[in-house]
């Protein structure tokens, strides 16, 4: 039977993990996966995370199973963290999920129960995964026009017009906010104009958000979402734990669908549990708990809240130091956008060959496309790399 098996395409973002790894150049630079790194190089464990870890450990009595929809403590701060007040809570129905990917998969999944023939639209370009699952699932797939490769801006009109191709019941995949890969973000009035052609259309948003807290703030991220999804009658969330809690391996995510009506919770909820239940029963408890745990406790949220703008402002600063040395490097203003895109990407506008130069030469990992992770810049290399992306730009 296996003789019979074909070989997987590579997740572009994934391989690259491998290869920097097998590279035994001691001055290699990680731009690679979108995992936050300090100054150090570390990813370190949250000081809120160790310390509800601790309070974990001495209370939990019991690793029995929690239910199908995981913990419903998690479940509620989510939707409160992601959606504030902006939708009544007997209209949102949420399922724990492994990460934020196991959250997309299964809200893809919900949509395929409930309409076979469904039309996903992603951006293009868009996280590789959005469209390896849709594809996978057997969905159809169309993408929007999103960048300008010229500017490295949203390429709005393009964006624009292609969403006006959209039909009743499609279901179109937008980042909340720090887009992956390219770092450029719609402002408040296209997110509007995007919600006013999605209801006149009869179209429903789903909204994979896996940075909230990491662009201007954790208020700040959820607002676009948030006034979206208080004009809409259907919206799909997947949200993530990994980066914003640094709860990578931990597989924290979850999977919220708002509904037009209240009394489709039951059968919202059925439809999750059953589709957990056949992809891997239970999620899995122990990041979940902890979250809970932090946005319960006013201490640890606080903390929570401090550290994750220690990043984020981390970020800007690196942000703001590579697009001067850019600037100084090539005597233009061509990267300027590198300062005021937004999130742990910028995607540099670069040729594939530039890219496979610079890893080939430089020992400097960036992904295909020339996705940078700003959170992985090191500081002291900061010149060394403008004068590299320079050289090739
Ligand atoms: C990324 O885009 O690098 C991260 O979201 C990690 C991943 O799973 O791809």
């Amino acid at each position: 039977m296996l003789d019979r098996l074909t070989p997987q395409p590579p997740d572009k973002i994934i391989e690259m993990i491998a290869m920097f790894r097998e590279d035994p150049r001691t001055d290699k630079v990680d731009l690679g996966v979108g995992v936050y790194k300090d100054e150090a190089g570390n990813t370190p464990v949250m000081r809120c995370v160790k310390a509800a870890e601790k309070r974990l450990l001495e209370a939990q009595t019991s690793k029995s199973y929690v239910g199908l929809l995981g913990d419903l403590g998690f479940v509620d701060a989510m939707r409160d963290l992601v959606l504030g007040d902006a939708v009544p809570a007997d209209r949102v129905s949420g399922a724990q999920a492994p990460g934020g990917t196991g959250a997309i998969r299964q809200l893809l999944e919900l949509i395929k129960l409930s309409n076979p023939d469904a039309t996903v639209w992603y951006s293009e370009p868009t996280w590789p995964n959005h469209p390896a699952m849709v594809k996978h699932l057997g969905l159809n797939a169309k993408t929007y026009r999103y960048f300008d490769a010229a500017t490295c801006e949203v390429d709005t009109e393009g964006m624009l017009a292609d969403l006006a191709g959209v039909a009743r019941d499609d279901v179109v995949i937008l980042h909340g906010c720090c887009h992956n890969p390219t770092g450029a973000n719609p402002d408040a009035a296209t997110w509007n104009a995007i919600t006013d052609l999605l209801l006149e259309k009869g179209a429903t948003p789903f909204i994979d958000i896996a940075y909230q807290g990491f662009g201007d703030g954790l208020q700040e991220d959820a607002a676009n979402v948030r006034a979206m999804a208080a004009r809409v009658p259907q919206m799909f969330i997947a949200a993530s734990c990994s980066k914003n809690f640094g709860l990578y391996r931990d597989r924290v995510g979850v999977a919220l669908t708002i509904m037009g009506d209240p009394s489709q919770m039951s059968l919202v909820k059925g439809a999750m549990s059953s589709l957990n239940r056949l992809n891997f029963s239970f999620p899995p408890d122990h990041g979940a708990k902890v979250v809970e745990i932090i946005l319960n406790d006013a201490e640890l949220r606080a903390d929570w809240q401090a550290e994750l703008e220690e990043m984020r402002l981390r970020m800007l600063t690196l942000r703001a130091d590579m697009a001067d040395a850019l600037k100084r490097e090539t005597n233009s203003d061509r990267f300027e956008f590198f300062r005021h895109h937004r999130g742990m990407f910028s995607l540099l506008g670069l040729s594939n060959e530039a890219v496979l130069k610079l890893r080939e030469e430089n020992g400097i990992y960036i992904v295909g496309g020339s996705r940078v992770n700003v959170a992985g810049l090191p500081a002291d290399k900061i010149d060394h790399l403008a004068k590299a992306i320079a050289a090739v730009a």
